[in-house]
């Protein structure tokens, strides 16, 4: 029997967590021949092949090495470049995940030909249409043929917008799978020793959302309130590379550079990063992933955003949102309750490749 060519699209560093368990679950059947896609959204070695190392994952099978641009131009080249490779590669199913641009621009391509798509965290909705990723997932969602949801939420506002609940298969989150993969390895490492930090006495901060770090004024309010919380809680913050270049061009450097309790690093691997998590007392982000991630591990995450599209997070009681001057407010509340809450989400198990294998062999017809 011919093996079924399944592409996983992968793009930018989010993605990479959530094709690997998927990627190595495949790997275990016998009718399966999992294929990675990675269309070079991110590039750069720690944004990108770090991660394909701590996930054991194989140097990507075929790269469309789109790079970075406006959003026309890199979906339009993700599009051009994704287009040629499946009229030569013919896949059976195309797999996305997230909601990067990348992610939209490979579905509209693929199901443009004709290709069966199945879109991995499939009805997440902010419900705020100026992020870039809620039109990714609007869009995505509307023309996928299989819709894989984290958790019931999902399900529902799809079938609110009025997809056929046959497309929806509710398989869990992903991104724990990842986790509990290597697990073992990021409770080897000690990561906040290298930068002088406790175990639960530490803050990990990212940010990168254009509306947190694009506007120059937004982001000194924000970096100047970080810098007064650092008195407070020690905090540890890798720097994503729009973040780092809005930094330099906002001239804030100085000023960070003083606050010695607010430590500015590069971007760092998955399992470091996973570490640094953890191990802290607080997450302070505007990321999607992070705010599941704490919430799974019963870590406080204050996102500094106007919504999310993971409200279970909140639901849990470990997520709460934030504008940049309710933070020092935040902060103190979070420090104020327990250090590890007790948090259990129906299908956040490290199981969630095992459904999408199973799901995938349903609408395939593939007998076990
Ligand atoms: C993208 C995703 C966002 C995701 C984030 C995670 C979209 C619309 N946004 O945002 O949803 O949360 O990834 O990181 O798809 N750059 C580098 N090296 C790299 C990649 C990017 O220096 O390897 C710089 C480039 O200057 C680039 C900028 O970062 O212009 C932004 O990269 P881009 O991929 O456009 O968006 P992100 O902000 O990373």
């Amino acid at each position: 029997m011919n093996k079924l060519k399944i592409h996983l699209i992968a793009a930018a560093r989010p993605n990479f967590m959530k094709i690997a368990p998927l990627y190595h679950a495949l790997k275990k059947e016998s009718w399966a021949d999992p294929i990675i896609v990675h269309t070079g959204q991110h590039y750069d070695l720690n944004m990108s092949d770090v991660f394909f190392s701590d996930l054991m994952l194989p140097e990507p099978h075929l790269h469309l090495g789109v790079g970075s641009g406006s959003h026309a131009e890199q979906t339009g080249r993700v599009m051009i470049a994704y287009e040629q490779a499946l009229i030569e590669e013919i896949p059976d199913l195309v797999v996305v995940v997230g909601d990067v641009n990348s992610t939209m621009a490979c579905s509209l391509a693929a199901v443009k030909l004709g290709f069966k798509t199945a879109h991995l965290e499939a009805g997440l909705r902010s419900f705020d249409r100026t992020m870039p990723e809620e039109i990714n997932r609007l869009v995505t969602d509307s023309v996928a043929d299989i819709l894989w949801t984290p958790s019931r939420d999902g399900d529902d506002n799809l079938i609110r917008e009025g997809a056929s609940t046959g497309k929806i298969d509710r398989v869990g989150n992903i991104m724990i799978d990842s986790m509990e993969l290597i697990r073992s390895k990021i409770e080897a490492e000690a990561v906040y020793k290298k930068y002088d930090l406790e175990p639960e006495n530490y803050a990990v901060v990212t940010l990168h959302r254009p509306s947190n770090v694009d506007d120059p004024d937004k982001l000194k309010q924000l970096c100047r309130t970080l810098v007064r919380q650092s008195e407070k809680i020690p905090m540890v913050f890798p720097v994503h590379p729009r973040t780092r270049k809005n930094i330099d061009k906002a001239d804030m450097n100085g000023d960070l550079s003083k606050a010695l309790n607010l430590k500015l690093l590069e971007p760092i691997s998955y399992r470091s990063f996973m570490n640094l998590v953890f191990n802290c007392r607080l997450a302070i982000t505007d990321s999607g992933g992070i705010q599941e991630e704490t919430t799974y591990l019963g870590i406080a995450c204050i996102t500094l955003r106007p919504n999310t599209e993971r409200p279970i997070t909140i639901e849990q009681g470990t997520n709460q949102l934030s504008r940049a001057d309710e933070l020092e407010s935040k902060v103190n509340q979070a420090l104020a309750g327990p250090v590890r809450k007790r948090c259990s989400i129906d299908l956040w198990d490290g199981r969630t490749a095992e459904r999408v294998v199973r799901s995938i062999q349903k609408h395939l017809n593939i007998l076990k």
